[in-house]
C-alpha cells in the first residue's frame, strides 16, 4: 500500500473508532441509569414490604441479573466494583482500581461524586477496547447494610451469605464504588 493510502486508511478507521466510542459512551450512560434506576426501585420496595432481609436478596439476586440482561440488551458488560466489594465476583480489576483510586482523590479535592466519569478508548495490536466507569454514592438506605451499624440479623444473614465481606463501614457520601462498562472489538 502506498503511504498516502495507508494514511487515509489509518484515519478512517480512526475515525469509525472514535464514532465507535462516542455511541459506546452513550449506550454506557443509559445502561448506568437504567441498572441504577432498576435496581434501587427493587431495594427500596423490598425494604418496604419485607425489610432488610428481603432486600438482600435483591441485590443478591436481582443485581447480578440486570447485571446480565443489560449487558446482553447493549452488547457489552456492564457490572459494579468497588474497592472494598462484598461479593468477590464484583472485585476490581487494574485499570479499575486506578480509577477508583483517582475518584476518590477527586472526591477529596472538592468534586462531586456525580461528575465522577470516565470513559477511554485504547487501541493495541488491532484490538479495541472501551471502557468507562461511572461512581455510585453512598446514600442513607446504603446504610443499612453498608454502614458502620448493621442490624445484628442483617449482618449475621451477610455474614453468611458473603463470608469475604468487605464492603462495610461505608458513611453517608461516600463513594461507595462504580458501575463499569467494557466493550471490546476487533
Ligand atoms: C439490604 C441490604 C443492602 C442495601 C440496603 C444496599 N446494599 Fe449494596 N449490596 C448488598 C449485597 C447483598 C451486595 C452483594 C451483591 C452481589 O452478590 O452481587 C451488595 C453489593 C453492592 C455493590 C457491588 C460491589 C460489591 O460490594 O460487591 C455496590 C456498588 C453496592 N452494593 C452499592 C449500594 C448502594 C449505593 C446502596 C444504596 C443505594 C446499597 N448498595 C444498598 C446489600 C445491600
Amino acid at each position: 500500500m502506498n503511504k498516502a493510502v495507508f494514511l487515509l486508511v489509518a484515519l478512517l478507521s480512526q475515525n469509525s473508532f472514535a464514532n465507535e466510542h462516542e455511541q459506546f459512551t452513550q449506550q454506557g450512560n443509559v445502561a448506568i441509569k437504567e441498572f441504577a434506576t432498576t435496581l434501587k426501585a427493587s431495594l427500596v420496595a423490598a425494604m418496604k414490604s419485607g425489610g432488610p432481609i428481603e432486600a438482600i436478596s435483591v441485590c443478591n439476586q436481582v443485581a447480578p441479573a440486570i447485571s446480565a440482561e443489560l449487558s446482553k440488551k447493549y452488547d457489552f458488560d456492564i457490572s459494579r466494583t468497588s474497592l472494598k466489594v462484598r461479593n468477590p465476583s464484583n472485585e476490581a480489576d487494574p485499570w479499575e482500581k486506578e480509577i477508583l483510586f483517582q475518584f476518590d482523590s477527586l472526591k477529596q479535592q472538592g468534586e462531586d461524586i456525580k461528575t465522577l466519569f470516565v470513559s477511554e478508548a485504547i487501541t493495541q495490536s488491532g484490538r479495541h477496547e472501551m471502557r468507562m466507569m461511572k461512581a455510585i454514592p453512598t446514600g442513607k438506605v446504603c446504610l443499612t447494610c453498608h454502614g458502620s451499624n448493621i442490624d445484628p440479623v442483617v449482618q449475621a444473614k451477610l455474614n453468611e451469605l458473603y463470608p469475604n465481606d468487605q464492603a462495610t463501614g461505608f458513611k453517608l457520601g461516600d463513594i461507595r464504588g462504580a458501575f463499569t462498562v467494557r466493550k471490546i472489538t476487533y
